[in-house]
């Protein structure tokens, strides 16, 4: 479908949307509903819920699990993750955190990793039982169900469970990622039957069914969270985990809880920005980023000038982020000063604004590691109910270790903590000592689900893509806050820095010869990353319009679809444009 055909039902919704909600008066509810998610079954999934009288928590619940079982390479059962939700009939607290983070096994300790010489050992922080968290998203699932949701479980996950019966048919994408991780999903026999065909990477249009998954969502569907962490689940997981040689115990399965946390919360371009907290490192770095912006001399989007302070402001908050954050419940981290304007305002005080600054000569600390394979959807119900979802199970295919008799796929997300805290210390700073493994602690995420809102807009986006994904969501915001189309927040060309490495890693299309050379000139190094990067989800509505909009990454095979609801025959497909360069 081409875009320009994709704006005649956005035109159609808006004009209705003009009926009920003029400029000086901004809609309340939009009478619409959206999702935007990272595949199309689940993007139905969710719809599907919606249709039936569920809200936006439901379809949450919905989109989810179907993920966990079309995206087994992004997300899972086995995995983690962040819901950010809105509840506008809340007053007190429209805006919630529901933190699915996984855990540290208890028997785990900051040397988890280390061989009998002290070295770090990387293969099995990243392969294996012994490189997965306890899950978090099962424990979710019950939660949104119980707590914020109207409907059973048993409704809201029956689209997933079909989808685990009935089966879905393997894109590139899935061959793309598979590839990245074939000889480690070759040692575990029960994800080689699964997931592969004879050893091989199937060709596309396999049919990968998974009924003992279903059976691990049905569990959950009668007995919400206990069906996963308690019973014939639990007892297979503990037995697989060990018997594969991991560390896992009931007592793990038993202890782990979501966390509802407040989020982050700060004011930029006159929208509040709400987002991801510790032990996501997303909220600090964009409060850092967007309000030091602020206090720079203002740069013509997409200058040279421009994606200098945006590269500058995103150094500093990474080398922070490096240094100082970690699961706030295990360490001090001061939180209130790293969000604020004055400390934004400070750091974006030191950006020279014709020079590059070296990392090195911000003081030296520990390079960090991050997998990028994860997820996000975002979607509103008609009643403005709201939700973003990052959801993860680190590298592709996680630990590449399904559990035999269950469908889970656990993940590796073990290794976003800092393994070696001890070389960080060789450099005389505390570094990711905050983010070292203890018994129960969650690792450091990037994971940025987030909202900008004010009286005309809500924004809704995220994206998967590792340490990447705050400054992914960063210029997607800006261009929410410049009034650009949605589509636009999730196509537009990308760059990111990280501190160390200390060069600008840039998508293809991103910067000009031009620009390129500028930056340069300024002490920047540039290094090209390619094209695949990213698969943002978004959803916007425009409360003066009362206009509902939603867009999918181009670079993805996912789908965003905004529907009017009591006229479901509006129903469209929002565009999938090409990359848009800056
Ligand atoms: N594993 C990706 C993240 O949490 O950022």
């Amino acid at each position: 479908m081409s875009k320009q055909q994709n704006w005649l039902p956005l035109i159609t919704i808006s004009l209705v949307g003009l009926l009920s909600a003029s400029p000086l008066h901004a809609a309340t509810a939009p009478g619409q509903q959206a999702v935007a998610s990272a595949h199309p079954i689940a993007t139905a999934a969710g719809h599907t819920v919606l249709d039936q009288g569920g809200n936006a928590f439901d379809a949450a619940v919905a989109v989810a699990a179907t993920l966990a079982v079309v995206e087994p390479y992004s997300s899972g059962l086995g995995g983690g993750g962040f819901f950010l939700l809105r509840q506008p009939g809340n007053a007190d607290q429209p805006y919630r955190f529901v933190d699915a983070r996984e855990t540290a096994p208890l028997s785990a300790n900051r040397d988890l990793y280390r061989d009998s010489d002290g070295v770090v050992q990387r293969d099995p922080a990243i392969n294996g039982p012994m490189a997965a968290g306890i899950p978090g998203v099962p424990a979710a699932l019950a939660h949104l169900a119980e707590h914020y949701g109207k409907l059973p479980l048993s409704q809201s996950l029956a689209p997933a469970i079909a989808a685990a019966e009935n089966g879905f048919s393997i894109s590139e994408h899935y061959r793309t990622l598979a590839g990245y991780r074939l000889e480690v999903m070759n040692r575990y026999p029960e994800t080689d039957r699964i997931f592969l065909r004879d050893s091989q990477i199937p060709p596309v249009g396999t049919v990968i069914k998974q009924p003992e998954l279903a059976g691990t969502l049905r569990a959950i569907a009668a007995s919400g969270r206990d069906g996963f962490y308690k019973g014939k689940v639990g007892e297979l997981l503990i037995e697989g985990v060990r018997t594969a040689g991991g560390i896992w115990q009931q007592a793990d399965l038993d202890d782990y809880k979501v966390i509802e946390r407040s989020p982050i919360r700060f004011n930029a371009s006159g929208y509040e920005v709400i987002s991801a907290p510790l032990p996501s490192a997303g909220g600090i770095a964009l409060a850092g980023i967007l309000q030091g912006l602020e206090t720079l001399p203002k740069a013509e989007p997409g200058s040279v000038q421009w994606t200098h302070q945006l590269v500058e402001l995103m150094r500093r908050t990474y080398r922070d982020r490096a240094a100082l954050l970690g699961d706030n419940d295990f360490v001090e981290v001061p939180v209130k000063q790293l969000t604020s304007a004055d400390y934004a305002a400070k750091l974006a005080a030191s950006v020279d604004p014709k020079h590059a600054t070296r990392s090195s000569e911000l003081g030296p600390l520990i390079n960090f590691v991050e997998g990028d394979h994860t997820t996000h959807f975002s979607l509103i119900d008609a009643d403005g109910n709201a939700v973003a979802a990052t959801l993860s199970v680190n590298l592709p295919f996680g630990a590449a270790f399904t559990v035999p008799g269950t469908g889970v796929l656990l993940n590796n997300e073990m290794d976003d903590f800092a393994a070696d805290p001890a070389g960080v210390n060789a450099y005389g700073l505390a570094g990711s000592e905050a983010n070292a493994i203890a018994p129960g602690k969650r690792p450091l995420s990037s994971m940025t689900p987030t909202m900008l809102e004010n009286d005309q807009q809500l924004a809704i986006l995220g994206t998967p893509g590792g340490s990447r994904i705050i400054t992914m969501v960063l210029l997607g915001a800006l261009e929410a806050m410049r009034g650009e189309p949605v589509e636009r927040w999730v196509s537009r060309a990308r760059f990111h820095h990280q501190y160390l490495p200390d060069h600008i890693q840039v998508e293809d299309a991103a910067f000009s010869a031009e620009q390129q050379s500028a930056l340069e000139a300024m002490g920047h190094r540039v290094e090209p990353v390619g094209r695949d990067y990213g698969n943002m989800q978004a959803v916007s509505w425009d409360k003066s319009s009362n206009q509902v909009t939603a867009a999918s990454d181009p670079r993805g095979i996912g789908e965003a679809n905004v529907q009017r609801v009591n006229a479901r025959s509006d129903g469209h497909k929002a565009a999938k444009t090409g990359a848009i360069a800056q």
